[in-house]
């Protein structure tokens, strides 16, 4: 079987999966490249495999599921400081420097301002009146002016990223399509990278260009990797989770009348729908036991993050979203020393925007039929193309 991407329900996985799963947690996988691999389908083995260093996370090693489709090429040289495909120890030396900026602390600094952008965006969306495209109006707007903030990337040069880093994550982009999208954004850091080392700002960008011995295109590597990595993916968590909201309104009523419920809404919300749909992929460095079966030496596992966080065994009706349930456990972060360096930040941008969206219209509602909705199931990143809704005035 090829992974599938099919979905008959907008918020469940694929058929195909969830009949796997009921099998067993480890099935073999064909890649289109002719390769014979696995995916996991339960959380307890999504975790060992994430954690297990006998498996790389290495770019040039593994087998895509889809064609040019995860943002990234396999067989494009791997361009210095894309450290999420790295290994330790070449991976730690990234990890590390990264790290004191993302502290709980630096990042819970940043809420008056996430709130603020968040209530921008909303007058501005209230602005141009209803019905409005949620996701041009506040779902993208708000991680992306975040990020652009944080790295120091003015957002008035956001149309040189925001479509191209959409061409990456499609899945089936064209190679040579692919690899201009890539080339564009690349020039544009390396420029950036450039100017913030003639003048260093108040950034992090800046702050690594002064403060680390990395180098100009090491600088762009890891720039790319954030900007990529944190728009893309919270911005998704933003207009899906608004739609399974609306389409849940004993759910959505719940947490209005109580706001305290908003921390593990927002855990529940990443569980139920595990943007990352197509999971982490990671590839055996040596012949590798795992549930009775031995994944060879050069094997590409998909671990499939939507499916674990089904499992029945750990979430108690698992296909049903309670924003009462303790949600933690899920790997929609995923797990080991990759898990997502963002995850402080993607949770105060949801808790801080669901929170102002809702408090701010009362009335959203969704601006047209279901069905008309096309959903994301042609892009790396799960969500919705657009999302039309509806609101009375403030
Ligand atoms: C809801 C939003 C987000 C989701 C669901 C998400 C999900 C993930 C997942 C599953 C991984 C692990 C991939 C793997 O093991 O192969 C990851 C890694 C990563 N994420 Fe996120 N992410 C989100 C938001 C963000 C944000 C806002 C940033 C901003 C900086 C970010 C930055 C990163 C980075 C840099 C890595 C690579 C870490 C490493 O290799 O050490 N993510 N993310």
């Amino acid at each position: 079987m090829q992974l599938p991407t099919a979905r008959e329900h907008p918020f469940d996985p694929p058929a195909p999966l969830r009949d796997l799963a009921a099998q067993g947690p480890l099935h073999p996988l064909s890649f289109p490249d002719g390769h014979i691999g696995w995916v996991t389908t339960s959380r307890d083995l999504a975790r060992a495999v994430l954690a297990d260093q006998r498996f790389s996370a290495r770019q040039d090693l593994r087998h895509l599921p889809f064609e040019h489709a995860l943002g990234e090429d396999p067989g494009a040289p791997m361009l210095p400081g894309m450290f999420l495909r790295l290994d330790p120890p070449d991976h730690t030396r990234y990890r590390r420097l990264l790290t004191a900026h993302f502290t709980v602390r630096r990042l819970n600094g940043l809420t008056p301002r996430i709130q603020q952008i968040a209530d921008e965006c909303l007058d501005a969306m209230e602005r141009a009146g209803s019905p409005a495209d949620l996701v041009q109006h506040f779902a993208l707007p708000i991680p992306s002016l975040v990020i652009c903030e944080l790295l120091g990337v003015p957002y008035a040069d956001r149309s040189e990223f925001q479509g191209t880093t959409e061409t990456m994550v499609r899945l089936g982009t064209p190679k040579e399509e692919y690899m201009a999208a890539m080339n564009h954004l690349y020039g544009y850091f390396r420029r950036l990278v450039a100017a913030k080392r003639a003048d260093p700002g108040d950034d992090l960008l800046s702050a690594l260009v002064t403060g680390s011995d990395l180098t100009d295109e090491e600088l762009t590597g890891v720039g790319l990797v954030l900007l990529i990595a944190g728009h893309e993916t919270t911005a998704n968590m933003l207009s899906l989770g608004t739609y399974a909201l609306l389409r849940h309104p004993g759910q959505l009523a719940a947490l209005r009348a109580d706001p305290t419920l908003i921390d593990g809404a927002v855990e529940e919300l990443l569980r139920y729908l595990s943007i990352i749909q197509f999971g982490a992929q990671r590839t055996a460095l040596e012949d590798v036991e795992l549930e009775g079966v031995t994944v060879k030496k050069g094997q590409t596992v998909v671990i499939s993050i939507p499916m674990a966080n089904r499992d029945p065994e750990q979430f108690g009706d698992p296909d049903t979203l309670d924003l009462a349930r303790q949600a933690t456990g899920h790997v929609s972060f995923g797990h080991g020393v990759h898990q997502c360096l963002g995850q402080q930040l993607a949770r105060i941008e949801m808790r801080v925007a669901y929170a102002a969206l809702f408090r701010r219209f009362p009335g959203l509602r969704l601006a047209v039929p279901e069905e008309e909705l096309a959903m994301k199931t042609d892009m790396a990143i799960y969500g919705v193309h657009r999302l039309p809704v509806a609101f009375d005035p403030a």
